[in-house]
């Protein structure tokens, strides 16, 4: 039998993301192991989730800085993710940029998912932000991730559309279900090596 493919999932928050593929690969829908779980919030929800579920889940303090991981932490990062033999890094609501040695360790390793069809709409509060734009319609994307905040190739989008009603929480909580399809299916695309990448362009060998 060969190696399985290893993921490491990092997240900062509820980790529904998270669930969501660990459901994924415990269904083999996902030809992979979850090898890690790392957070940078001790209370996180995603590591409970990852404990119930028997994986592997650790905190590491990222240190003095808000928005990135201070030397120390990134230096830890890498370490335990490549101990744990990951293949791909997912973030999952990890709400910290990674910088230049954590992009080298793992480079084109390493993709995210963002609450909007980028370009449209990167950084914080995407759902906040497209409901004040006032669009119709909105959704969720799954990318490599580069030096870019929200920047790298894309892998998979799925719209969903904004409702007249709408309060930033509902709009955030349909994007989360149409995430909980999308990560899973574009995780196990690259899992199944059906996934490649010419400049900013990521072709589905299959669909
Ligand atoms: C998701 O909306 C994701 O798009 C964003 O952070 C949120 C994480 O949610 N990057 P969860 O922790 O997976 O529930």
């Amino acid at each position: 039998m060969s190696n399985p493919f290893r993921l490491g999932i990092l997240g900062s928050g509820k980790g529904s993301n998270f669930a969501a593929i660990a459901d994924a690969v415990a269904a083999a829908k996902i030809p992979a192991e979850i090898a890690a779980v790392l957070s940078d919030v001790e209370s996180a929800g995603i590591l409970s989730h990852a404990r119930e579920r028997k994986i592997p889940a650790r905190f590491i303090p990222p240190g003095k800085f808000r928005t990135k991981l201070d030397e120390e932490a990134e230096r830890q990062f890498i370490e335990v993710l490549r101990e744990a033999n990951v293949n791909l890094v997912v973030l999952a609501g990890f709400m910290r940029v990674l910088k230049g040695d954590f992009l080298h360790a793992f480079e084109n390793r390493i993709v995210n998912i963002h609450p909007s069809l980028l370009p449209s709409f990167p950084g914080l509060e995407a759902w906040k932000q497209a409901l004040d734009h006032g669009v119709k319609v909105t959704g969720c994307t799954v990318h490599f991730v580069d030096a870019g905040v929200d920047a790298g190739p894309i892998i998979g989008q799925q719209t969903v559309p904004v409702l007249e009603n709408d309060t930033p929480e509902s709009l955030h909580q349909r994007i989360r279900v149409a995430e909980h399809e999308l990560y899973p299916k574009c995780v196990a695309a690259i899992a199944r090596g059906e996934i490649s990448v010419t400049g900013r362009r990521v072709i589905w060998k299959k669909n």
